[in-house]
């Protein structure tokens, strides 16, 4: 599980390390992302908090997430990026598991200052297709506008406006950074220092995977 506030690098690392060992890359932003362009219910709804800045209610959130662990491509194990963000999630998620005798191994927790935070929203992009991010300065696309691992065109996220990347963080902060000591608690929390380059924090994310 990755847990971390918005521009933490969830995403960045998640993409590398599911291609790397070959295990599901299951990301709520994206599958909401997925659905709004789609256009369907499930999109229409999750457009209406995902633009303000607020979190889809779990109720919706967790159906689609219980429905696409389900799936063939997840028996050998997934990575949860971006889920679960409140503790509601959280129990549920367990509850589950449990009923199949699974249980969440690790939460890796990507600690990065506010400052920092800020910085990489404001010049995001991400691919329209895949849903790989990119940053100008930091990780910039080897064709401009374009996806290195598919070709699709890159754009900017709706929700990474100034207004609205403020607001994701503060939600942040007051609904799902709990998650933090709830999980060390638990003894399953491993804290990576997200602050440092992307290459240096994908051996940190790796490590975290192949030691214990
Ligand atoms: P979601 O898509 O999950 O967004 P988020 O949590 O706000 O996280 P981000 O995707 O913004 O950040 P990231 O950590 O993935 O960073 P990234 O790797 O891209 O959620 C969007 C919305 O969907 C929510 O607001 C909510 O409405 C809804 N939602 C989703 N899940 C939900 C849930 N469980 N419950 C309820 N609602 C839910 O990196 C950011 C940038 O930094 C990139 O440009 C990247 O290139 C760059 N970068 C990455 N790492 C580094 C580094 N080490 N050094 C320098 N630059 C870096
Ligand atoms: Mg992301």
């Amino acid at each position: 599980m990755f847990l971390g506030a918005p521009g933490s690098g969830k995403g960045t690392q998640a993409s590398v390390i599911s291609q790397r060992l070959g295990i599901a890359h299951i990301a709520t932003g994206d599958l909401f992302r997925d659905a709004v362009s789609k256009g369907d219910e499930l999109g229409r709804e999750a457009k209406t908090y995902m633009d303000k800045g607020l979190l889809v209610p779990d109720e919706i959130t967790i159906r689609m997430l219980l429905e696409r662990i389900a799936a063939a491509d997840c028996r050998e194990g997934y990575i949860l990026d971006g889920f679960p963000r409140t503790l509601e999630q959280a129990r549920t998620l367990e509850r589950a598991l449990a009923e199949k005798g699974e249980v969440v191994d690790r939460v890796l927790y990507f600690k990065v200052s506010t400052e920092e935070l800020v910085r990489r929203l404001s010049g995001r992009l991400i691919c329209r297709n895949c849903q790989t991010p990119y940053h100008p300065i930091t990780s910039p696309p080897k064709v401009a506008g374009r996806c290195d691992q598919c070709g699709g065109e890159l754009y900017q996220r709706s929700d990474d406006s100034p207004e609205t990347a403020r607001k994701r963080l503060e939600v942040y902060f007051a609904e799902t950074a709990a998650l933090i000591d709830y999980y060390k608690e638990a003894g399953k929390l491993v804290e990576i220092n997200g602050e440092k380059g992307i290459e240096e924090v994908g051996q940190e994310v790796l490590d975290a995977f192949t030691n214990g």
